[in-house]
Parts: C-alpha cells; structure tokens; sequence
C-alpha cells in the first residue's frame, strides 16, 4: 500500500470542478510532482489532502487512515506537513521562533505545564530548540536565527517555509511551489534541498509549475489541466505526452 493514496477525489466550488476524479499514489520514499497551468487544481489538491477543504467525492488514505473531514491540525499530527504557494512566515518573529513554531505539533506539555515551567515544559523547550537549530543548520539558515523573518532575502524566506514545515517531522511533506518568485540558481537550489529532504527519509509532493524543473528529481509526475489529470508516469514519459505538451503551450504549438 502507498503512502498516499487519492481515491477519484473531486472538489467542485459552485459549478466548477476544481478537482475532478484524481487518482493518485505515493509510495514511501518518493517525489512525486503535480504539475500543470494556472488554475489546474494543484492547490486545490494540497487544500484537500490537509483538510482546509473537504472532498465534494472521493477519498484520502494516509497510512491506512481516512483523512476525509479532519482538521487541519489533526493531519498535520498524523504525519503530514505542508507549506503554502504564498509565503506564511510569523514576520516579526525570529527566524528560529519560526521553526520552533513548527515543532509545537509533537510537543506534550500542556499550557499548565508551561505557565509552571515544570520539567517536562523545560526539557521539550531545550528539545524543541535544539531540533530547530539543526534544521537551521540543513537549510543553511544558521547565520540568520535571530533575524526577523520578515528581514531574510525572499529565498531564504522560501527555505525557512520547508524547514519549519519540517520541524513537526512529518513523513509527507506537501511543498506548493517552493521556488515561487525566485531566481534561476536559487530554484535549482531548491530542488537539490528537497532531494536531500527525500534523503533523510521524508516523501514528498510537489508542485510546480515549471515542468522542466521537476522532471529531474522526480519519480513520477502527474499532470493536471482544469481539474483533470491528463497524464501520469515517469517523468520522460509525461514530458513527451501529445495532451501534455498541448495542455501547456496551446492547441496548434
Ligand atoms: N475557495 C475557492 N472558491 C472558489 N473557487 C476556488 C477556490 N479555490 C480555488 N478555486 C478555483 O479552483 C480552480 C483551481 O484552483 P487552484 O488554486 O487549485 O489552481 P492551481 O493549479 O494551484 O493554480 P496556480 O498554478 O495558479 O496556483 C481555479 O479555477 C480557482 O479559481
Ligand atoms: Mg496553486
């Protein structure tokens, strides 16, 4: 059994089907891609599998649970992490802060234990700190952590998005066009993060806009264009898919 498994998910807002009839797999281990143009229903995907919206059909397995109708933050305790296509940084918070943010997810002590500095709350806090600092460290943040979010060049925004996400340690890791508004070399850069992401053991789903920039690290894609998926496989196959090249530069190209 897969990781993940999509069941003929649908999404309809009104009339329109946002999502129709997607299914997909991902095994352990994996990169998967979800690439396609403006308006596929690749976020649209992302929203359902972490419960900000709730399947109009279909379902959502994620090691052998359900997820149809869970919170948002009972998926994120049940192993799965996200970022978002636009930044969300707490931006006046450090860019540690940031990441120990993202480690509440798995804490145990309560607000009463907090208030009351017992132990427990003292030792998770060194824990927590301790396990954002070596995110930290993996993403190259480490001369940044008591900058301001707000103040970290626009890429490295973009990275310290993953490290916190990766902070709640997550096996699935969701990541919405992480290289979203930056440069070239930056992009590349991302993408070699996130096979080193894979490396440590996380699967991850990926979407992105530009095909090209994902047929490398990718063990399959699958292709969405308005709401459909047109095509899945290994990346060689997909790029050289008639509906494909169509679906992305027009009938007649
Ligand atoms: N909350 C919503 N209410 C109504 N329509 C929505 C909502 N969210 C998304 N849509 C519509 O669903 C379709 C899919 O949107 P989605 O954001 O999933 O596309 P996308 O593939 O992520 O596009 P992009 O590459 O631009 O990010 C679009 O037509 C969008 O306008
Ligand atoms: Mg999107």
């Amino acid at each position: 059994m897969a990781l993940l498994e999509l069941r003929a998910l649908c999404k309809n807002f009104g009339g329109l089907a946002a999502v129709n009839n997607l299914t997909l797999d991902v095994q352990a281990g994996s990169i998967i891609s979800l690439i396609g143009p403006n308006g596929a229903g690749k976020s649209t995907v992302f929203n359902l599998i972490t419960g900000i919206y709730a399947p109009t059909g279909g379902s959502i397995v994620f090691e052998h649970r359900t997820l149809n109708g869970m919170r948002p933050d009972r998926v994120t305790a049940a192993g799965i992490a996200r970022t978002f296509q636009n930044i969300r940084l707490f931006s006046f918070m450090s860019v540690l802060e940031n990441v120990m943010v993202g480690r509440n997810a798995r804490m145990h002590a309560s607000i009463a234990d907090s208030a009351l500095r017992t132990r427990r709350a003292t030792r998770e806090d060194r824990e927590v700190e301790h396990r954002a600092r070596e995110l930290l460290d993996f993403f190259g943040l480490t001369s940044y952590g008591s900058e301001w979010a707000r103040n970290l060049p626009y890429g490295m925004q973009r990275r310290l998005e993953i490290a916190r996400a990766l902070a709640s340690d997550p096996r699935l890791l969701l990541l919405d066009e992480p290289g979203a508004g930056t440069n070239p070399a930056e992009k590349q850069a991302l993408m070699r993060l996130v096979q080193s992401v894979r490396e440590r053991g996380v699967t991850v789903l990926l979407i992105e806009h530009d095909m090209h920039l994902v047929m490398g690290i990718s063990d399959a894609v699958h292709v969405l264009d308005y709401g459909e998926q047109i095509a899945c496989g290994p990346p060689d196959r997909v790029r050289h898919d008639p509906r494909v090249i169509e679906a992305y530069l027009g009938k007649g190209a």
